[in-house]
C-alpha cells in the first residue's frame, strides 16, 4: 500500500506514528487478551461503585491523552467480561468471536463503509454473504435479503414482508381496506418460540390477542392438530390467519418443528411460512442434523443468526427471504435525495435501516471464508461432540438427571440426588446461580414441561472436553454443598 504523509489537524486527529504505535499496542492487547481467557474466571462481577462510574457520563471539559484509553480498557473494562468470549461459557446462545472476525471487525470499521445506500464492494460482499448463508440453510439460488444486528431484527424484517404480502393478496394495501385486513390478521408460534417473534408482531401493531401461542408435543415441537384447530378456529371467527412461525431449533432445548408439514399447512391456508433459525438455521449443514430440515426450501422466509453457531463476532444476524422482492416490497419507499436503481436495488429499500455496517458483511465473509462448507459442517460437529460428552458425564452420574438432548447441542439437566426430596426447583436456581459467581463455568436455566433445568449450550469454537468436566464437577459439587446444609 502507497504511503503518504497526511496532515493531522483538526481535534479528533493523531500523529500517524501515535496512532500506529498505539494501533500496534492494541493488536498486542487483543492477542493477549484472547490467549488469557481459557485461564480466567468465566465472568467477574462488577462492583456497583464501578457500574455507577462507567454509568456516568463521559464528557469533561478537556480531551484525554491517547495513550490512557487502552489501559482504561484493561482495566476498567475488559476485566469484567460477559462471560461468553470463555470456554466454559454454556448460557444462553451467546459465543466467541472467530479470531478472524476480530480483523474483519477492525477493517470494517477502517473502511466504515455504510450498507445502506450508494455503491461500494461491502454491498455487494453482503449481498454475498446472504446467498452463501441461504446456501448453508438449504434456502433456493434465488434468496435474497439483508443481514441485521440479530435474531430479533431479522423476525421483525421476515414478519413485515409476510404482513405486506398478505395485505397485497388481499388489494388492502392502504386505505379502509387496509385498516379492516389488519385488524383481523393473527398469527401462529409454538410456545417454544423465542419472544422476539411476538415483540416483532407487537411491533407491528398486532395486539397479543391475535397471536397464537400453540401447544407444543412431548418432543417440544409445534402440535400441528393445534396448530389446525386454531386456524380453523380464527377463519370460523372472521379472522385472517396470515403466518406461521416455525422454529428451527428452539432456544430453550434446540427443539426442531416439522417444516415440511407445517408448509402444506400454510399452503392450504394461503400463509405465509417463516421459520426461526436464529439458532439452528444452518442445520442443514451437517448430515446428522440435515434429515430434521426436509422441506426447508419450502419456507418463505428464514432467520440465521451468524452471531450464535458461525461464531461471527456480535452483532450479524440475517433476514432470508425466497422471493427478495416481498422484502423489499415492505420496507422500499422513494425519496428524492435517494437515487438506488432497480438492478441493483439499494440494501436499505429490504430493511428499516439507511445507515448499515459495512463490516457486518466482512465479518461474515471472512468466516465463512476460512471455513468453507465443510468447516461449518465441523464446527456444528465440534458442538454436537462435546454435547455428546456432556450427556454420556450427565448419564454416569446417579445424582443427575438428563431431562432433554439433542438433536442440536443444547442439554437440559438438573441435580437431583435421590434422597432429595425439598424444593428441587429452588435447589436448581442456586446451584446456577452459584455456578455464575464461581468462575469456573457458567450456564443458565430454562423451564422445560415446567420443570426448572440447567440448560448448557455448546455453541463456541474454544470449548473442550476440559470444560465440559469442569461444568460436570462444578454442578455436582455445588449440588452436594447446597444439600448437605
Ligand atoms: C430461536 C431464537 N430466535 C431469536 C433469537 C433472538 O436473536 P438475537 O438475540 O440475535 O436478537 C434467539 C436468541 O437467542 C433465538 O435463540
Amino acid at each position: 500500500m502507497h504511503r503518504t504523509q497526511h496532515s493531522v489537524e483538526g481535534p479528533l486527529a493523531i500523529e500517524p506514528d501515535d496512532f500506529r504505535r498505539e494501533l500496534i499496542r492494541a493488536a498486542n492487547w487483543v492477542a493477549d487478551y484472547l490467549d488469557a481467557v481459557p485461564a480466567s474466571p468465566v465472568t467477574r462481577p462488577l462492583p456497583q461503585q464501578h457500574r455507577r462510574y462507567l454509568s456516568a457520563s463521559p464528557l469533561r471539559d478537556n480531551g484525554q491523552p491517547l495513550s490512557g484509553f487502552l489501559d482504561f480498557i484493561d482495566t476498567d473494562v475488559a476485566a469484567y467480561p460477559g462471560g461468553n468470549g470463555h470456554p466454559a461459557f454454556f448460557a444462553w446462545i451467546t459465543t466467541p468471536p472467530a479470531p478472524i472476525g476480530i480483523l474483519a471487525h477492525l477493517i470494517g470499521t477502517t473502511l466504515n463503509a455504510s450498507c445502506g445506500y450508494g455503491e461500494n464492494a461491502l454491498v455487494d460482499m453482503e449481498r454475498g454473504a446472504v446467498r452463501a448463508l441461504a446456501d448453508l440453510a438449504g434456502l433456493s439460488p434465488r434468496t435474497g435479503g439483508v443481514l441485521t444486528s440479530g435474531g430479533s431484527m431479522a423476525n421483525l424484517l421476515c414478519l413485515a414482508a409476510a404482513r405486506t404480502w398478505f395485505l397485497n393478496s388481499r388489494d388492502a394495501t392502504d386505505g379502509v381496506a387496509h385498516d379492516e385486513v389488519h385488524a383481523r390478521l393473527v398469527c401462529y408460534q409454538s410456545t417454544e418460540t423465542h419472544m422476539s417473534v411476538t415483540k416483532a408482531a407487537r411491533t407491528m401493531g398486532l395486539p397479543l390477542s391475535r397471536i397464537r401461542h400453540v401447544p407444543v408435543t412431548a418432543d417440544l415441537r409445534m402440535d400441528l392438530s393445534a396448530l389446525r384447530t386454531l386456524i380453523e378456529a380464527d377463519l370460523a371467527a372472521g379472522r385472517l390467519p396470515f403466518c406461521v412461525v416455525s422454529n428451527l431449533g428452539t432456544v430453550g432445548t434446540g427443539a426442531i418443528d416439522q417444516v415440511s408439514e407445517i408448509s402444506r399447512i400454510c399452503a392450504e391456508h394461503g400463509m405465509w411460512h417463516h421459520g426461526d433459525g436464529a439458532y439452528g438455521g444452518l442445520g442443514n449443514a451437517h448430515p446428522d442434523l440435515a434429515p430434521y430440515y426436509e422441506g426447508v426450501s419450502e419456507l418463505d422466509s428464514l432467520t440465521v443468526d451468524p452471531h450464535k453457531v458461525l461464531n461471527v463476532p456480535i452483532a450479524c444476524g440475517a433476514a432470508l427471504v425466497t422471493d427478495p422482492n416481498r422484502l423489499r416490497a415492505a420496507f422500499s419507499t422513494q425519496a428524492s435525495y435517494l437515487d438506488g436503481n432497480d438492478e441493483w436495488p439499494w440494501l436499505s429499500e429490504s430493511t428499516l435501516e439507511l445507515t448499515r455496517p459495512g463490516g457486518r458483511a466482512l465479518s461474515v465473509w471472512a468466516v465463512l471464508q476460512q471455513l468453507g462448507r465443510e468447516g461449518v459442517r465441523d464446527l456444528i460437529e465440534h458442538y454436537l461432540s462435546h454435547a455428546r460428552l456432556l450427556r454420556e458425564l450427565v448419564r454416569e452420574r446417579p445424582d443427575l438427571e438428563l431431562i432433554t438432548e439433542g438433536p442440536w447441542a443444547i442439554t437440559c439437566f438438573r441435580y437431583s440426588p435421590r434422597d432429595f426430596d425439598g424444593d428441587i426447583d429452588g435447589l436448581t436456581a442456586r446451584i446456577a446461580s452459584e455456578l455464575q459467581d464461581g468462575g469456573k463455568a457458567f450456564l443458565a436455566t430454562v423451564r422445560v414441561h415446567g420443570v426448572l433445568t440447567l440448560r448448557a449450550s455448546v455453541c463456541g469454537h474454544r470449548t473442550t472436553k476440559a470444560d465440559i468436566e469442569i461444568l460436570v464437577t462444578e454442578v455436582i459439587r455445588i449440588g452436594k454443598q447446597l444439600t448437605a446444609r
